[in-house]
């Protein structure tokens, strides 16, 4: 199974969103074998899962609260990603990470109330410049992939975003990326030994129409998490194409 997935992040407004979709059904064949999904603002998360969803996209929420419901101003639970008409929702990106402080021990929360909704998380994990510098990059990604050790097993899709790669221009090279997404499946096995999920590793960081074809070359490389070039329907549309 192939995986691409728009991560529009705090971009577009529901005007724009409508434009994006309209557009991007006018292009899209579906395909058997690949599930595409789009992470939009919570705002037009509704907009979204009814203009997509009909023909078959995913819809997943940036963030969800572990708690279902409460005093958590500023918060969106996962049964209310749910009611907008989500299917997944992005858990541990390296935004959340950095700017908001969202810890390994929160996140395993995060996901066991993803499941408990039936939601579906695409967890983001990887590591930072300093922490590449240092060699400690399969240590990290051991370290936030060891919350399924407290989560135990479920449905899952990964997703390894090398944060130096983000919104940077500077794609992973192939050889840094075939060790990663190795390590990453040998931990996984680890974790789901004895159980039959399936969890598809995608690669994020400047995934553009340029770099995608070679990505999917790589072994364990079962799509893209895409920003940047999410935003362009055509660009989307083309990426989309080539993970066929
Ligand atoms: P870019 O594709 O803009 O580098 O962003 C990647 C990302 O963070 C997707 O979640």
């Amino acid at each position: 199974m192939r995986c691409v997935v728009a991560n529009w992040k705090m971009n577009l407004a529901s005007r724009e969103a409508r434009a994006f979709c309209e557009d991007l059904l006018g292009h899209f064949t579906p395909q058997a074998g690949i599930e595409v999904g789009i992470a939009p603002s919570f705002t037009f998360l509704h907009l979204v899962s009814e203009l997509v969803r009909p023909i078959g996209l995913q819809v997943f929420g940036q963030n969800g609260h572990a708690e279902a419901k409460g005093a958590f101003t500023g918060e969106v639970s996962m049964p209310q990603l749910r009611d907008a008409g989500c299917s997944g929702v992005l858990l541990g990106h390296s935004e959340r990470r950095q700017f908001f402080g969202e810890t390994d021990a929160a996140l395993a929360t995060k996901v066991k109330a993803a499941w408990q909704w039936d939601l579906l998380p695409l967890l983001c994990i990887g590591e930072t410049l300093a922490q590449r510098d240092a060699g400690q990059t399969l240590e990290v990604l051991r370290q936030q992939l060891s919350i399924l050790a407290e989560t135990g097993p479920g449905p899952l899709w990964v997703a390894y975003e090398p944060v130096w790669a983000i919104g940077t221009g500077r794609r992973a090279e192939a050889a840094q990326v075939r060790e990663a997404h190795a390590f990453i499946r040998g931990e996984l096995n680890r974790h789901l030994a004895g159980t039959d999920y399936v969890v598809p590793i995608l690669y994020g960081g400047s995934v553009t129409p340029e770099s995608f074809p070679e990505l999917l070359t790589i072994p364990e490389v079962a799509g893209g998490l895409v920003g940047g070039a999410s935003l362009d329907p055509r660009k989307f549309a083309e990426l989309v194409k080539q993970a066929g």
